[in-house]
């Protein structure tokens, strides 16, 4: 009984450990997931066989105890021998009124299944868990030092055979690479820069270009994660110096170029830029033509492929403030309306980015959260002329000139100076505008700027906002190259990624199987202790088989009562059906057992009617076989 209570108890834990383990495990073969409710299923099969092996083996004990203490009627007496088949037992109010603990225990005994087969398995389910965690991936992130290292002459080749590409194209003074002083200098952006900055500056979204792959990449697998990244990166911080031909003489004195005079009312121009003084030369020197760009003897190798100076973006354009001129304004002849002149300047910076993505479905967001200007790519400014205006020839100061004969930095440089090139050669230009009066007025361009979303789609007018939108249209550039692995910028680094999936997975819900399962253990406890108590009082175990009905119907007054229903047939004469029966000690010796088989001395305990048995104790010695072999006993009544 007790080894049974455990064993069902062990095959509980073991569906709680397999359902435990299957908890939130994703199995998308739908064979072995069927396999595994399978298994779930026969655990609490083999747990019902057990609990319930213990109930019957106490309910045994128990019907028998009852059969000592109650004359039942034989109909009772049968559907008690076969209540764990049959559920009439529960119909029979004698049953219920004499037996009352037997009735419960069969009625246990019924019940089990219906917790551990039939509600235990329903613990375990299928459905969508959301699962959140957080890991260490490598996920791409820009490192412009790179460019710095690479050679051209022998190529990086990435495991996967495509072949890393640098942002830039080089000339040199020797291509082997050999001649002692040797050195490389830019001479323009490469193919792959090119592609990448076009694309994002030809197209009308606000979101940086991506690879398409870039969520699983990042991810590590089809999850939504978020994450942040650090990185230094190429910047253009602006500033508005000004708003109307009030702020003139403040421009001269910044070098500025240009000043209001050159934009609507004043000018001809609704944008006017001047990005490109001071630049790096294409060629560096007109005497270079030989392949590969390498100087003559002739060509001073000392300014060969210096930067001097990186160039500072002068934007002026004009704002239709859609507030209607006053009648005594100067510009009353030919406009209608007020223009407000902007004039800003951007100056290129090595910058700090912090960057957050997040990844959701096909979405894909990068905010930058932070953009720290660290130093100016070439930090020099230029000299002025004894007439006030900038000398755009001589930067100063020297010392902070970038020589291709310094690689390391140079190389680095160059790649800033290669993406602001590519921002550059787009914003260069003007676009002039008719005055509405006399009309028409219409615009004339003169500017790629018009191919971007730097231009209005209602106006065909630079944006109102242009300094901060220019800004996020250069940031979206250097964001862009994630979309080019290839690229040698575009490095690995190892950050926390925040993810998150829905994945269809099992679910188990431990508390749903301890309530199967804890009123069933409870319940078998119950009755294994009453069972066990059973024991210790009757002094024996009991058991239901044939032989042990053979043997307590040994009875003459059994025999006179079934006289004629011999064959076991159904139905049972109703009268003897309705006879009351109990189990004890046959008071009197009948005839039949005082024959040569009878054993004096010993009690004979059997079925009887009520009047003629007297209840059994314990430890008083009846039939059994040792006392069958040992005939040295005297008769002696034991009453
Ligand atoms: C503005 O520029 C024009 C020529 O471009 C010049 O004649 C004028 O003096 C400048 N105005 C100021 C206030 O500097
Ligand atoms: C590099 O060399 C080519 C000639 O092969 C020349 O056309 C080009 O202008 C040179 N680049 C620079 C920056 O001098
Ligand atoms: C300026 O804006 C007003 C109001 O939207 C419009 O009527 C006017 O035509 C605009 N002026 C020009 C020159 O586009
Ligand atoms: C301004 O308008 C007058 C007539 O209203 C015209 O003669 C003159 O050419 C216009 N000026 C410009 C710059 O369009
Ligand atoms: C990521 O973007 C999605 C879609 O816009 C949004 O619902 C989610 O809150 C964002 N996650 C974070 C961490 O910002
Ligand atoms: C025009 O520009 C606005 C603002 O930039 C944008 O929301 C809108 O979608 C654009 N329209 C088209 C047709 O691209
Ligand atoms: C990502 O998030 C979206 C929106 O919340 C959701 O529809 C989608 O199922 C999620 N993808 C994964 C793999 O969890």
């Amino acid at each position: 009984m007790i080894l049974s209570f455990v064993i069902g108890i062990a095959l509980a834990i073991g569906q709680h450990l397999l359902y435990s383990s299957l908890h939130h495990k994703v199995e998308e073969d739908e064979g072995q997931k069927v396999k595994w409710v399978l298994y779930g299923r026969a655990l609490a099969y083999f747990s019902k066989v057990a609990f319930g092996m213990t109930c019957i083996m106490v309910y045994r004990q128990r019907i028998w105890t009852t059969f000592r203490k109650q004359a039942l009627t034989v109909l009772s007496i049968d559907q008690l021998f076969l209540a764990t088949e049959d559920p009439s037992l529960f119909l029979n109010w004698e049953a219920i009124n004499l037996a009352p603990l037997a009735t419960i225990m069969a009625l246990v005994i019924w019940l089990i299944p219906v917790a551990t087969i039939i509600f235990s398995p329903g613990a375990l389910t299928f459905g969508w868990y959301f699962e959140v965690d957080n890991a260490q991936l490598m996920v791409p992130t820009l490192n412009f030092a790179r460019e710095s290292t690479v050679d051209w002459r022998d190529p990086n080749i990435m495991p996967d055979g495509t072949k890393k590409q640098s942002l830039m194209f080089y000339n040199t003074t020797d291509t082997q690479g050999k001649q002692p002083g040797f050195f490389d200098y830019y001479d323009q952006p490469s193919f792959a820069a090119d592609r990448v900055t076009q694309m994002n500056a030809l197209s009308l979204t606000e979101t940086p270009l991506n690879r398409p792959d870039a969520r699983q990449k990042s991810c590590g697998g089809n999850f939504n994660c978020t994450y942040t990244t650090t990185f230094i990166a190429p910047g253009y911080k602006c500033e508005e110096l000004a708003t109307s031909s009030a702020d003139n003489a403040k421009l001269d004195e910044l070098g500025a170029p240009f000043n209001t005079s050159m934009l609507i009312p004043e000018g001809k121009n609704v944008y006017f830029a001047d990005v490109e003084e001071g630049d790096y030369t294409k060629p560096q020197d007109s005497r270079i033509t030989i392949p590969g760009g390498i100087p003559g003897p002739e060509v001073d190798k000392n300014s060969l492929g210096v930067f001097k100076s990186e160039p500072i973006l002068w934007i002026g354009y004009s704002v239709n403030s859609t507030e209607p001129l006053d009648d005594d304004s100067p510009f009353r002849q030919n406009w209608t309306h007020r223009f407000d002149q902007h004039i800003f300047r951007c100056i290129h910076y090595e910058t700090n980015y912090t960057v957050k993505w997040n990844y959701t479905d096909s979405f894909y967001k990068s905010t930058i959260i932070e953009q720290k200007p660290l130093s100016p790519v070439v930090n020099t400014t230029f000299s002025q002329r004894s007439d006030g205006s900038p000398n755009w020839e001589i930067p100063v100061p020297f010392e902070n000139y970038v020589s291709p004969r310094d690689t390391q930095r140079y190389k680095k440089v160059a790649a800033y100076h290669t993406i602001g090139q590519s921002m550059r050669k787009f914003l260069k230009g003007s676009i002039e505008m008719d005055a509405p009066i006399p009309g028409p007025s219409y615009t004339r361009v003169r500017s790629d700027i018009q191919q971007t979303r730097l231009v209005s789609n209602s106006t065909s007018l630079p944006m109102n906002d242009l300094p901060d939108k220019l800004q996020s249209f250069y940031n979206n550039m250097v964001l862009s190259l994630f979309s080019a692995p290839q690229m040698l910028v575009v490095d690995r680094e190892q950050v926390l990624v925040n993810r998150t999936r829905f994945q269809s997975t099992f679910i188990y819900d431990a508390k749903k199987l301890w309530a199967c399962y804890s009123p069933v253990i409870l319940a078998t406890l119950i009755i294994l202790i009453v069972g066990a108590w059973d024991i210790v009082k009757d002094g024996t175990t009991f058991s239901v088989g044939f032989s042990r009905i053979m043997v307590t119907t040994r009875n003459t007054t059994l025999d006179d009562i079934s006289r004629g229903a011999c064959l076991g047939n159904d139905p049972f004469p109703l009268e003897l059906m309705h006879t009351r029966l109990k189990f004890g000690v046959l008071n009197e010796p009948t005839e039949e057992y005082m024959g040569v088989e009878a054993l004096p001395g010993i009690g004979h305990c059997a079925f009887g009617v009520p009047s003629e048995l007297s209840p059994i104790r314990r430890g008083q010695p009846y039939a059994g076989l040792a006392q069958r072999e040992n005939k040295r006993f005297t008769k002696e009544k034991v009453d």
